[in-house]
C-alpha cells in the first residue's frame, strides 16, 4: 500500500517538475546510449552540448562506427574520462558489423556490450523498449533509502541487493520509462544530497527519513 502510494507520488510529482531534456524525446535506443554513457561521470549541464554535438555529427550509429577514433575523442574532448569514448566507438562498430546496426532489445542483451553496466542497460532497457528494469544510480539509492528508511551500505553487495529487490518493488510495471525519469529526476531535484527542501515535498508525510531526523544519515556509505 505504501509502496505504490510511493510510485504514484513520484509519478505525479514528474510532470509538473521534470527538466525539458531532449533525450526524454525518443525511444531511439543509439540516442538513448548516447545521452547514458555521456552522463555516466557527467552533469547534465555540461553533457548536453556533447550530446547535441554528437548527434549532429553522427547522426545514426552507422556515422558513428564508420568514423575514425580520432575523430570521436576530438568531438569527445573536454568531458574526460575518455575509456567511455572509446568503447562508444568500439561498441557502434561491433553493433554495426554483427547486429546490421540494430540494438540487443533486452536487459541482458544491453548488458554485454562494452561500457554498459546495470545501471545503463536498465536506462536503455526501459526507456527504448519498455522493459520493466528498475534503474539504481546515487539518486535512486538516497530516495529509496530515506523513504523507506533502508540503512543497507550502498557499498556492500548485500546492500545493493537490498536496494535492487526494494527498487524492483516500486518500479511502475505499466510506465518503467517514466517512473525512471522520475525517481532520478527527484532525486537530482527534490531530495537532494545536502539540504532537500522537505517543505515543499510532495512525499514528506510519509518519508520515514524526515518523520525520524535521519535526512542527513541516509543514504548510508560506509568507507572501505
Ligand atoms: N543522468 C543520467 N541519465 C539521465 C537521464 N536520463 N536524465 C537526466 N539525468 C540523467
Amino acid at each position: 500500500m505504501i509502496i505504490s502510494r510511493f510510485t504514484n507520488q513520484l509519478l505525479a510529482w514528474y510532470p509538473d517538475h521534470k527538466r525539458d531534456l531532449p533525450w526524454r524525446y525518443t525511444r531511439d535506443p543509439y540516442i538513448i546510449w548516447l545521452s547514458e554513457i555521456i552522463l555516466q561521470q557527467t552533469r547534465v549541464v555540461q553533457g548536453l552540448p556533447y550530446f547535441e554535438l554528437f548527434l549532429q555529427r553522427f547522426p545514426t550509429i552507422f556515422d558513428l562506427a564508420a568514423a575514425a577514433e580520432g575523430e570521436v575523442l576530438r568531438c569527445w574532448q573536454g568531458l574526460g574520462y575518455y575509456s567511455r569514448a572509446r568503447n562508444l566507438h568500439a561498441c557502434a562498430k561491433e553493433i554495426v558489423r554483427e547486429r546490421n546496426g540494430k540494438f540487443p532489445q533486452s536487459y541482458e542483451g544491453l548488458l554485454k556490450l562494452k561500457g554498459v553496466g546495470p545501471y545503463t542497460a536498465a536506462a536503455i532497457a526501459s526507456f527504448a523498449f519498455l522493459e520493466p528494469k528498475a534503474v539504481l544510480d546515487g539518486n535512486v539509492y538516497r530516495v529509496l533509502s530515506r523513504y523507506f528508511g533502508v540503512y543497507s551500505d550502498i557499498g556492500s553487495g548485500q546492500g545493493k541487493r537490498d536496494f535492487e529487490k526494494l527498487a524492483a518493488e516500486v518500479l511502475s510495471k505499466e510506465q518503467p520509462d517514466i517512473y525512471n525519469q522520475a525517481i532520478m529526476e527527484f532525486g537530482s531535484l527534490q531530495c537532494t544530497p545536502q539540504q532537500p527542501d522537505c517543505g515543499s515535498c510532495p512525499l514528506v508525510s510519509t518519508c520515514f527519513a524526515f518523520a525520524n531526523k535521519a535526512v542527513g544519515e541516509l543514504p548510508v556509505k560506509l568507507g572501505r
